[in-house]
């Protein structure tokens, strides 16, 4: 099969469907919530069907990659998405792929939650033929259609470039990290590191908080009490900077007002509010790639081949970027 780069390639897959016979009716729609569990309800203008793994819908970054979905799919009548959400679980979520295969959907996407567990049912579908679109948390292997995603290294490299300059060259710093069982997570830290290389920034606490805000509050308020000295701290994700920031206010030492915040994701609700509102010193954007997995399901589904990994830009947004909408890196 031939490789196209998406930008081109889509028009031309969209022409083959209208000259297939596509009869731009209706379509189904994905759920108006943002992705609550259904079963789509198909119509007959739609000549495939997709099934679509959402590792947990309680994030914020999560309900905005399916909205990014849905909003994209609007442009494409002949595609029906069935959205589940695994509710935060590896098994949950093995288990929604195996029923996707089931029914022989046409085309599986997939936001893994950990890599490991759902490297072998994505293995299935693809020995069946199903075609497999992995968006933002990798699997295990390169067995899958495509894989789209932000660089997590340079994201924590530049983050850590980013607060090495902030901090002066020198200070203690609190990492809460992302789902170690995660790609992300491994990449922000390993890119992080490669960042703050050859400074003095130490990192004198860190803790695996599963990409969680309430988790990151309680380690955070565990540092706080330990430590009398923190400059910074690294939040794998806005969440788990947001987490901190609270921890530090409900310290009640006022700290909140010397510690410098950073994080990752830069919704615009969430992380660019916070830069906007002075709580985080910096936000780096992860873009969820919605639309990128179906500009590439159509290819997909068309028997063409869009590219094996499609890694995502990000920007920085802080108070010098944050009202012209960020800086690309
Ligand atoms: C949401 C999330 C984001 C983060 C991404 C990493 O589940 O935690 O905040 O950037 O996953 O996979």
């Amino acid at each position: 099969m031939k490789r196209f780069s998406i930008g081109t390639a889509v028009v031309t897959a969209f022409a083959v469907l209208t000259l297939v016979g596509c009869n731009g009716g209706g379509g189904d729609k994905a759920p108006a919530d943002g992705g609550k569990p259904g079963t789509g309800g198909k119509t007959a203008a739609a000549k495939f069907t997709i099934g679509m793994s959402q590792c947990n819908l309680g994030e914020p970054w999560r309900v905005q990659m399916n909205k990014d979905i849905e909003e994209a799919a609007k442009a494409h009548p002949e595609i029906n998405i069935i959205y589940r959400d695994a509710s935060n679980k590896s098994e949950s979520q093995q288990a929604q792929v195996r029923e996707f295969i089931q029914q022989r959907v046409n085309l599986i996407i997939i936001s893994p939650k950990e890599s490991r567990p759902l490297t072998k049912p994505v293995e299935e579908a693809m020995d069946l033929g199903i075609p497999v679109i992995v968006l933002d948390r990798a699997i295990e292997g390169d067995k899958y259609s495509c894989f789209i995603g932000g660089d997590n290294v340079k994201i924590g490299r530049e983050l850590g470039k980013f607060m090495v300059k902030a901090l002066g060259g020198k200070g203690n710093v609190i990492e809460l990290k992302g789902l170690q069982t995660s790609v992300p997570g491994k990449d922000r830290h390993n890119g992080f590191m490669e960042g703050i290389k050859g400074s003095q920034i130490k990192i004198i606490f860190d803790a695996d908080c599963q990409w969680l805000e309430p988790n990151a509050q309680k380690e955070m308020a565990s540092a706080l009490s330990r430590f009398p000295q923190i400059d910074a701290v690294y939040g794998h994700n806005d969440p788990s900077a947001h987490g901190a920031y609270q921890a530090t206010v409900q310290e009640g030492k006022g700290r909140e007002k010397t510690i410098k915040f950073f994080g990752v994701d830069a919704l615009p609700t969430e992380g660019v509010k916070y830069v906007k509102d002075g709580v985080l010193t910096a936000t780096f954007q992860y873009p969820t790639g919605g639309k990128e997995a179906i500009d590439a399901a159509i290819l997909l589904l068309n028997k063409m081949s869009p590219d094996k990994k499609i890694v995502l830009g990000t920007k920085v947004f802080n108070k010098d970027t944050v009202a012209k909408g960020g800086e690309a890196l």
